[in-house]
This record gives structure tokens, sequence and C-alpha cells, in this order.
């Protein structure tokens, strides 16, 4: 499969291609599209989780000068029904979360709008609501029946009770995690113009494609009448790849006003529109013989969801494929809550279940008296434990042994509470890393004129990633061209068909399709035109399907991260100057980006090991943090040194190119390191997320 391919882009730390166009304001986001005659919604949500909207009293707002409309399912149009009935905007009475659109505001500026949403009067009857995840609430737990991602079927391998009965050594804990919310730093935006030419969304997202078919779908009308545009987004972090209820009620504003319509939702508005991370009660039993080899893993995972639709994450499938345990069992159980629907956010699945996992090892090494490192190494499975199937690649031991040399780790005293500098306990800790590598079809289109500039056409999205970048620099070498003789158009749904930013495989997929396409005009060039462009140019176009190599290999990305912990041991108060990440993804298209999604990810990972969490009033059914200030993410003066190194991988069986991936594996894994680092520190095991310092006084 792998192509003689001279790279002289790609390997090398290029600075994005729209840096400036970013830092000096040049960059369009979808908000800041100048339109003729805009006018603004703003949204008016429910104030109970469970009941009916038994009135709505809009006089006073429509008597405000500026207003145009006020919405609600008493005079919205009719959509098609959807899956997803968090979707279905005003389309009856019913309220199923805290925070649901119950009415909204179109006016001539958005200040009018949000001023006239308050004055908008909503009666309701309100009926009992379940919107804690509770470990006692059994009733409430069902298996998943739909599959987003990764299949979350209980899967029973070999006997595992059996094993964890006889073991030598047993551990039974259990790990639980808060809600969590994506926080990009572009909130979500829209602006919808419903026009003689269809549907036109200027929109912030991570798949134009994606969003434009719910959009047909909703407002029955036929794909090619609805154009997406997204050209620059600020961050999405998996909030961003599906359509949420503001484009709907922006595209409804637009259809009724016959006006463009401008909506970007306040911060506080994310906490209950555009999805979360779910909660988690995580139960993990490891059974081992002396040596530390694994005998049986169990990990059974309790999980919310909600009634609008049941998104349910695959968060136990790492202890499928992790390490060598002949009897394995991974369950998942969700809850159908009077909640907002969760949704992706940044490796999810993995990030969660590692926390557990990689914990849960810490714990298990200790009881054996054996290095948290070499127990890893011992259970390093020779294939994949859940298809059989080998390993494309497989890094795990050398990036924990890489780590341990850069880090230091032989000069460990294993000994809780054995370092200590002034009233500062100090600890490390370790973890491993892990992410799929994903794919999802893709079509791109390769164009050159006759001066030899060369134009590549594909349905991508750069949510700040560096995408826009990594991907020019692929069709450069393929094309043997320049890169400043490459112009990528991405970022709108009308190009060529492609998959959405998420599960780290827009390297893979769209550059498998930019590598097809980019191809075909560089053989043409040659074969029919002796090398010399035609005057009237020339165009090709590639597509990328599947990989068939992924029935005979599991392909993963792996890593290893190391954590120092200092824990004031009057105060409690946690510091972490150091974290190491070393992975192995595969090759790495722009080590300068590339750097960056690495160190993100774990300084995310950091932010979730101290800092995340979305708190529940029970009472309502909101997250009463809903902001900056009280939802806390971790900011410079939280984070020490980030080392992050990889090593070189060469996969022939992944794609043309031997790209895995790395826009999550960055973040799973650190928490545990961190939260181990801070056992070793203190002889303290926290088991639940976030680490604060509340749990070592
Ligand atoms: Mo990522 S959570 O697949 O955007």
């Amino acid at each position: 499969m792998k192509m003689q391919l001279i790279t002289r882009s790609i390997g090398a730390p290029i600075n994005r291609i729209d840096g400036i166009q970013k830092a000096t304001g040049k960059a369009k986001y979808a908000y800041e599209y100048p339109v003729e005659g805009a006018a603004y919604a703003f949204p008016v949500q429910s104030t109970i989780a469970r009941g009916r909207v038994s009135a709505i009293d809009a006089s006073a707002a429509r008597a405000r000068p500026g207003v145009i409309t006020v919405l609600s399912h008493e005079n919205a149009p009719r959509l098609a029904h959807l899956a997803n009935t968090e979707l279905e905007v005003f389309q009856t009475d019913a309220v199923a979360y805290h925070g649901q659109f119950v009415a909204a505001v179109v006016a001539e500026t958005s200040e009018i709008a949000r001023q006239a949403a308050e004055l908008v009067v909503v009666h309701y009857e309100e009926l009992p609501h379940h919107v804690e995840l509770r470990a006692d609430d059994k009733a409430l737990y069902k298996p998943p029946t739909v599959h987003e991602g990764q299949d979350v079927t209980d899967r029973f391998d070999g006997d595992v009770e059996g094993a964890l009965n006889s073991a030598a050594v047993l551990l039974d804990q259990t790990y639980t995690t808060p809600a969590e919310h994506n926080n990009p730093l572009e909130t979500h935006a829209s602006i919808a113009i419903w026009d003689n030419a269809g549907i036109t969304i200027y929109d912030s997202n991570q798949g134009p494609h994606a969003i434009r078919d719910t959009i047909a779908t909703a407002f029955r009308q036929p794909p090619e009448r609805i154009h997406i545009i997204t050209q620059y987004v600020g961050g999405g972090f998996g909030s961003k790849l599906s359509a949420h209820p503001p484009i709907i009620l922006a595209v409804m504003a637009a259809q009724v006003t016959k006006r463009p319509v401008k909506l970007a939702l306040t911060r506080q508005q994310m906490f209950s529109l555009t999805g979360y991370r779910t909660p988690t009660i995580q139960r993990i039993r490891l059974g081992a013989d002396n040596n530390g080899h694994l005998t049986a893993i169990a990990h059974d995972v309790i999980e919310q969801t909600s009634t609008s639709y049941e998104f349910a994450e695959h968060v136990a499938v790492v202890a499928r494929r992790m390490y060598a345990a002949p009897n394995r069992r991974t369950t998942h159980r969700v809850a159908r809550l009077d909640m907002p629907v969760p949704t992706y956010m940044r490796a999810p699945g993995e990030c969660s279940g590692m926390f557990a996992l990689e914990s849960a090892m810490d714990e298990l090494a200790i009881a054996c008296g054996i290095d948290p490192i070499e127990l890893r190494i011992r259970n390093e499975p020779t294939i994949d434990p859940e298809t059989g199937h080998p390993f494309s690649s497989r890094g795990l031991v050398a990036c924990l042994r890489e780590g341990a040399r850069r880090f230091g780790w032989q000069q460990r005293d294993p000994t809780p509470r054995a370092r200590q500098e002034g009233r500062w306990l100090i600890g490390t800790g370790v973890a491993s890393s892990t992410y799929p590598v994903y794919y999802s079809p893709a079509s791109a289109s390769a164009q050159v004129d006759h001066k030899g500039n060369y134009q590549v056409h594909i349905d991508a999205t750069d949510i700040g990633t560096g995408a826009r970048t990594a991907l020019t620099q692929i069709a450069a070498d393929v094309l043997e061209a320049p890169l400043e003789q490459v112009q990528l158009m991405i970022g709108n749904s009308d190009q060529p068909a492609a998959g959405y930013a998420g599960g780290s495989s827009g390297t893979d997929s769209w550059g498998w399709a930019i590598f097809n396409a980019a191809n075909a005009l560089h053989t043409k060039l040659r074969d029919e035109c002796g090398g010399v462009i035609p005057a009237e140019g020339l165009s090709a176009s590639g597509t990328f399907d599947a990989n068939p190599e992924l029935q005979q290999f599991a392909m993963h990305s792996f890593g290893a991260q190391f954590a120092e912990v200092h824990i004031n041991r009057d105060t409690g108060e946690i510091r972490v100057p150091r974290l190491l990440g070393v992975f192995a993804a595969g090759n790495i298209v722009n080590p300068k980006t590339a750097h960056s999604q690495f160190m993100g990810g774990m300084t995310w990972g950091l932010s979730m090991a101290l800092h995340e969490a979305s708190v529940l009033d029970p009472r309502f059914g909101n997250y009463v943090n809903h902001d900056f200030a009280g939802y806390h993410i971790a900011t410079n003066a939280d984070v020490g040194t980030i080392d992050v190194v990889w090593l070189e991988e060469d996969d022939p069986h992944v794609n043309p190119l031997g790209t895995k991936g790395i826009g999550e594996i960055g973040i799973v894994g650190t928490a545990a390191a961190i939260a181990n680092a801070a056992y070793h520190a203190t002889g303290i095991r926290v088991r639940d997320l976030p680490i604060t310092l509340d749990k070592f006084l």
C-alpha cells in the first residue's frame, strides 16, 4: 500500500498557514460574516426539568420596539421527526430537561432580543424528575440499545467470576468521574439565511456534511439545497460534531422572519444545550497471580443518558484491549435521566475509562509489590485480546521504557510519603494512554491551472488543530509542488463529502482522500499530458472508502504519561510541576502542530484531574457552575512543565502516510497518572475526580 513518497513538507514543523489570519482577526468565524438585514435570536430556557409548558405570555416581549417575533411551540413551523428529539425545537409543549428551549425572541438587535427574552413569562405543569446518577438507583439502569461509535454491548470472555474468586491478588474498587462540559473558546454560533438558493448557514461545527444532513432532514429539504460554511472554528472538542438545538432555532427563525438570523450562544447557555461528558460510576475488578500476571479484568460502567436520545459512551472498551487477561468482562448500563443529551468530549470512552483502569493497575501493582511499569509490561498482550488480530503497531512498552528513562523513574522509592520538601509531599505516578485509529469515508478533488497553482477541495474542517496546514503538507508532497503553490479549500458542504473533525480521524481519512486525488492528478498530468499543464488546466478526484486492513489488524495509538505531584501537608493544595507524555502514534505530519495537540490534551487531562466538574442541583436539574467563574479549567498558573515526545513509528497498515491520529490520545491517562502520583505523595487514594484538596485533609 505504501507508495514511494518524497516528503519535503511532511515532517516539517511548518507554522500554521492560517496563523497570521487568525492572530490578526482576519479569519472569519461563523458569527462574524456580514449579512444584509440580519435579525437576532435569543432563546428562553425552561426552569423545570420535566413537565409541560401550560401557558406562554409573550405580550410584553412582543410590545417591545424592535421585536420581530416570539417563537414557541404555539406558532413554530412543523419539523420532521428526528431520532434525537432534543432537536425537535418547539414541536410540543413537553419539557425534557432544565434549560430546554421553550421560546425565542427574534429582534432587530441582539440586545433587544436578549432583553425581550426576559419579558416572556412561561407557566409550567411540573412533573417529578430523575436527574441524578446514583449507584443505588438500580431500577433506572438499562443496557444501551443505541451504539454511537464503539460497541457497548456486554462482553464476557472466559470465566471471569471463577478467575476472580481464585485469584491470589484481588482488587475490587469503584471509581467515579463527574459530568464535564466541552468549553471551546468560540461558543456555538450560526447565521442562517433562507432564500432562493436554499438554506445557507455560516456555522461553527466539526463537519459541515453531517450538519447539512441533519438540517435537510429536519426541514424536509434536499441536502443539495443546504449550504454549510465553516471556514474557521474556535474549538469543538466533540460538542460541535453533531447538530444541537441552537442551529435548528436559527434556521427556523430565518424561515419565519424571512431574514438572515444570527444566533450565538452565551457561555452559560452552552451548559444545557450542546452536550457534556457523562458522569460515570466504574467498578473495576482485577485478579492476578503472585507475579502480577492478570487472570481476570472486569469493568462495569454506569453512566447517564437522556430521555430525548440514548447516547451511550463506550467507557469500558479500553479494558478489552489494554492487557492480556484471559478472562474479561465489560458492561455498560445507562440511566435515561431528565437531563440534556450527553455527547462526545475529547477521547469519549477512553478518557473516563482509562482513569479507572489505570488507577486500578496502580493499585494492583502496589498490592503485588511490583513496579507499576513492570506490571504493565508483564501484562502486555502479543495479540489484541478482543479480536485476536495482531496489532498493526503497538508502542506501549517502548513508551513506558522511554518515559521511565526520561522521567528518572529508576530513582523512585515506591513507598508512599517517602519524599518531602518543606511542607510539600512529593509523589510520582505513571499511566498508559491509548486511542483507536478511526476512519470515515472521504472524497477530494484536485486541480491545477496553467500557471502551476494547485487547489485541493475537501469538506474537511480545521477546528484549531492545524488540519488546514497538515493537509496542505500532504497535498504538496503528493503533487511534488512547493507548499506555497497548493491551496487547500475546506469547510464548505458544497465541496466533496468528508467526515467530521472527530475521533482523531481527520488526518487519516481526509489525508487518504487527498492522497488519492492528488495522486490521480499527478498521474494524469504525467501520463496524459506528458508533464505539461494544458492551457485549460487539469483536474482529478479521489476517494477513500475504508481501510481493508482493519479486518486483519487491531489499530491503536499508545502512550505513557508520567506525573510529578506536590501536595501541601497542611492545606492539601495540589501542584503538578511536571508532566511527561511519550506517544507512539504513527507518522507525524507536522511536529509543531502535533506537539500542540499532545500538550493540549495533557493540559486538559490535568484540568480533568484537578478541576473540572459540572455541579448538579438535583432539585432543579441544572448545572449551577455554568460559566468560567464556577467551572474551573486549568490556566497557565495551574500547569507546570509539560514535556511531549513521540517515538518513530512506521506503520504500513494504517494508511499510505502512516498516520494514526493525535487529537485525543493526549488526554487519555493523564488523570490516572496524577491520581497515582497523588497516592505516592500522600498514601491517600482518590478514586473520584476531580482530585480536590479536601480529599487529603
Ligand atoms: Mo472528538 S470528542 O471525536 O471531537
